[in-house]
């Protein structure tokens, strides 16, 4: 669809990528609304906002509820919560708030949006997943489970739709420089010659993408290459992260959520 045609409904808007693509769209002529857990900045004249926070039914209601007032034709799903380190310092409470914010949250408001979307004569659901979601890396394991999710997600959900009006998209970044990405990711980005793009050059993709008839599209060279050798021979790659691993931070002292030690014993 062409970006004047689209009346887009924009998670994650607040945040580094979200307002890069909010400004682009815009000004490619797309009506774009907004959402975010905070009450809107000084938007441009026309763009409208939506508060809520998507980690909850009540905030995926009030969100949906919008988009079909505003009869929303386009979806990106660009809100996200990041997750870096080892296993062994990720809580459980760090899981379930990725897997809700990266994963619940997109479907549950896919699926409140789905009827009034497949009324429309053409509509787009995009979901902005990463590299991550296709290569694991070493630091991302719960981040990249998240995001691995979401791509599954989506090509069922293109081929569960292929008769209908809606198409479904995935866009794929690579490190992006957002505040999404603390000092610690940068570390890793520097020691592992991992190249970080702009948020505008994520924003362009994104208007190529919703105006292309491609079911996916990741970002940059060399991780598109990567991301499809991984998926013919992921096995044959496990040799290519020493560096990946051996740049992960040292955990800090107490840092290892305390967790039940199981013994033989506690299992007999
Ligand atoms: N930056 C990267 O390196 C990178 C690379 C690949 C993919 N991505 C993906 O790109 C997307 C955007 O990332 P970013 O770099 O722009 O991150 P960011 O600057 O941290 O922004 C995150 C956005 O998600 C929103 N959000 C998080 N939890 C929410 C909730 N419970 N309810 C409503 N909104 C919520 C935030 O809104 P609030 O204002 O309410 O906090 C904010 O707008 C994410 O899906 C991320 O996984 C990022």
């Amino acid at each position: 669809m062409k970006a004047a045609s689209a009346r887009v409904l924009l998670t994650g808007a607040s945040g580094g990528i979200g307002r890069a693509m909010a400004l682009a769209l815009h000004a490619a002529g797309a009506q774009v609304l907004g959402v975010g857990r905070a009450a809107a900045s000084p938007l441009p004249a026309g763009m409208g906002w939506v508060q809520a926070d998507l980690g909850t039914e009540a905030g995926i209601a009030t969100v949906a509820a919008a988009a079909v007032a505003a009869r929303v034709n386009v979806v990106v799903h660009a809100a996200g919560v990041p997750a870096f380190g080892t296993l062994a310092t990720t809580t459980p409470a760090q899981m379930q708030a990725v897997l809700q914010a990266n994963l619940l949250a997109p479907m549950a408001l896919t699926q409140a949006l789905l009827p009034a979307l497949a009324r429309l004569p053409q509509a787009q659901v995009v979901f902005v997943g990463s590299a991550l979601g296709r290569i694991g890396l070493p630091g991302f394991s719960v981040y990249g489970a998240s995001k691995a999710g979401l791509h599954g997600f989506a090509e069922a959900l293109r081929r569960e739709l292929a008769d209908g009006p809606v198409r479904v998209q995935v866009l794929g970044p690579r490190s992006t420089r957002t505040g999404f990405n603390g000092a610690a990711v940068e570390a890793y980005n520097r020691a592992t010659g991992t190249t970080m793009d702009a948020p505008e050059a994520v924003a362009a993709a994104l208007l190529q993408l919703i105006e292309s008839e491609a079911a996916e599209r990741f970002i940059g060279f060399p991780e598109r290459l990567a991301v499809r050798l991984n998926g013919l021979l992921g096995g044959l790659l496990d040799g290519s992260f020493t560096k990946h691993r051996r740049s992960l931070p040292a955990p800090a002292p107490g840092s290892t959520p305390a967790l039940p030690t199981i013994t033989e014993e506690s299992t007999a």
